[in-house]
């Protein structure tokens, strides 16, 4: 775990100092490099020659670049990594904070295994000092896995020194703090994540929810849990259903966070099926590689959730987590079998493999009792997604506003998302002789079939958005500006802001 404080002075004793360098091209174009503002000082200790040094080695300033070089003079930190900030921002101009708190996690995560590193890159207000701290702490994150022989691992730089003018500022200090909240909630995300199913199981991830809440202490945060006989007892026939192929009886968690200022109730409906083998419909055998991570939409609801009691944001949170194993064993729901769901609605399972729909179903029904302003669901619902927008969510709805909403929060709190459509052509490829409705539509366009399957289950009149976030949820490739390798955390850091922006009646 890393630690974050703020000095107003870059030159102290350390392992490492991280500057910024920008990419810079005169008129004639010629292209070099310039030191960041928060540099001067290591650059003075350096003897004023630390972007002729980066240059003559090749540092261009890319965005994300990383170029060390050893200390010389007084710099005390006997290595300097110069992290590159992309074009120069010109006369009158901002640097971009996505960029800022990018190059931060790429400069963070460099520094695995160092005990003590100074970042001295532009944290001259609130915004900019914010960043370079949600940077760090996200790009710090690494999993350690269940390794016996620890002696490998690279543990995350220990304690970081963020250098700023703003030190003693009550706003900086106030960033920095909710950077902190904020990457703590994304990487609690990320640790379910990877965390091997053989280890996370409905009733294991509902404990540690347990736990999570009770080690928040926040009074008005709840959590209740329904076991196999309560989901029975209540009717929670998709649960149930998609639950019983495996020995690990399934769960849902109920977290709830009052507020006695709120003026809106948000309800969260996050996807927990903690592994997917695709049940009867079983999957190939290298298409199940990742589906461990099938349980991010649960992980991503919880943990913003938790975020958002802790900071006591003034609005109400009801949060519903569906968790459950799909497997296909003796007693596993078969295709063509027929469930009835919570609230009493019908379903013609003729694809066990769509089991994420068929949970979330249940729990919307469940949310939407609670009348909340608005509804949303996060879900690693369908492979479709992936291959339409890779490492983007998708988000859908029955309410435009609320649509562009989403796409415009996620992208102020640093996530990209995109708006996709429900078009009412496809509903009728999800009608069936045998129940109400079928779990399987058509193949084409099948993210949004399993959207408009979601949408029989909202309460009338209710404002919901789908977030299918299939494709970023886990990354499988290197590590990339502050997504690791493995559970990325996504969605987290767009529901915090949006719980807080509605507390902050906006
Ligand atoms: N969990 C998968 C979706 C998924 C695929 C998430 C790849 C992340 C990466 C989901 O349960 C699933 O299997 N969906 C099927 C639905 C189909 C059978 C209608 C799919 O998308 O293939
Ligand atoms: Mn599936
Ligand atoms: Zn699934």
């Amino acid at each position: 775990m890393t630690s974050i404080s703020l000095s107003a002075t870059a030159t102290g004793k350390a392992d490492a100092v991280v500057v910024g360098v920008y990419a810079t091209e005169t008129a004639k174009g010629v292209k070099g490099v310039a030191l960041a503002p928060g540099a001067e000082a290591v650059d003075a200790a350096y003897g004023g020659s630390l972007a002729k040094a980066l240059d003559l080695i090749g540092a261009a300033g890319k965005d994300g670049e990383l170029t060390r070089v050893p200390a010389q003079g007084d710099v005390k930190a006997p290595l300097i990594v110069a992290v590159g900030l992309g074009k120069k921002p010109g006369k009158g101009e901002q640097l971009n904070t996505d960029t800022l708190r990018k190059s931060a996690a790429a400069a963070a995560r460099s520094l695995a295994g160092k005990a003590k590193a100074i970042f001295a890159l532009p944290a001259e207000d609130a915004a900019q000092a914010g960043s370079v701290a949600e940077g760090v702490l996200l790009g710090a994150y690494s999993y350690q896995g269940l390794k016996a022989a620890k002696k490998d691992a690279k543990g995350a730089v220990g304690e970081v020194v963020l250098a700023t003018s703003g030190a003693k500022q009550a706003a900086v200090k106030k960033a920095v703090e909710h950077a902190d909240t904020v990457a703590t909630a994304v990487n609690l995300a990320r640790d379910l994540i990877n965390t091997p199913p053989s280890h996370l199981y409905p009733q294991t991830f509902a404990e540690r929810a347990q736990a999570e809440v009770k080690a928040a202490a926040v009074p008005a945060l709840t959590i209740e849990v329904l076991d196999e006989k309560a989901l029975t007892k209540g009717g929670y026939g998709g649960i149930m259903g998609i639950g019983k192929g495996s020995a690990k009886p399934p769960r849902l968690v109920r977290v709830a966070y009052r507020h006695p200022k709120a003026k809106k109730h948000l309800a969260l409906v996050g996807k927990g099926i903690t592994f997917d083998t695709g049940g009867i419909s079983l999957k190939p055998a290298n298409a199940m590689d990742t589906m461990k991570s099938d349980m991010s939409g649960a992980a991503a609801v919880f943990a913003a959730t938790l975020a958002a009691a802790k900071q006591e944001v003034p609005v109400n949170i009801t949060t519903y987590l569906s968790l459950a194993e799909n497997m296909p064993g003796g007693g596993a729901v078969k295709v063509s079998d027929v469930v009835t769901m919570y609230g009493g609605k019908t379903v013609e399972i003729m694809n066990t493999d769509a089991e994420g729909r068929v949970v979330m179903a249940d729990a919307l029904a469940r949310a939407s009792e609670d009348q909340p302003d608005l509804l949303l669901d996060v879900a690693t619902l369908t492979g479709a997604q992936v291959l339409a927008l890779d490492r983007l969510a998708a988000v859908m709805g029955n309410d435009d506003e609320l649509r562009t909403r989403i796409v415009e929060t996620a992208k102020a709190a640093g996530e990209e998302m995109w708006p996709m459509p429900l078009p009412e052509y496809l509903r009728e490829t999800i009608d069936t002789q045998s129940a109400d409705i079928s779990n399987m539509g058509q193949r084409m366009g099948g993210m949004l079939v399993a959207g408009l399957f979601l949408r029989e289950f909202v309460g009338e009149g209710i404002k919901w958005a789908h977030l299918d976030i299939a494709g970023p949820s886990f990354n499988e490739k290197a590590p990339f500006g502050d997504t690791p390798k493995g559970g990325t955390g996504a969605a987290v850091r767009t529901l915090v802001r949006l719980a807080e922006d509605l507390g902050s009646g906006k």
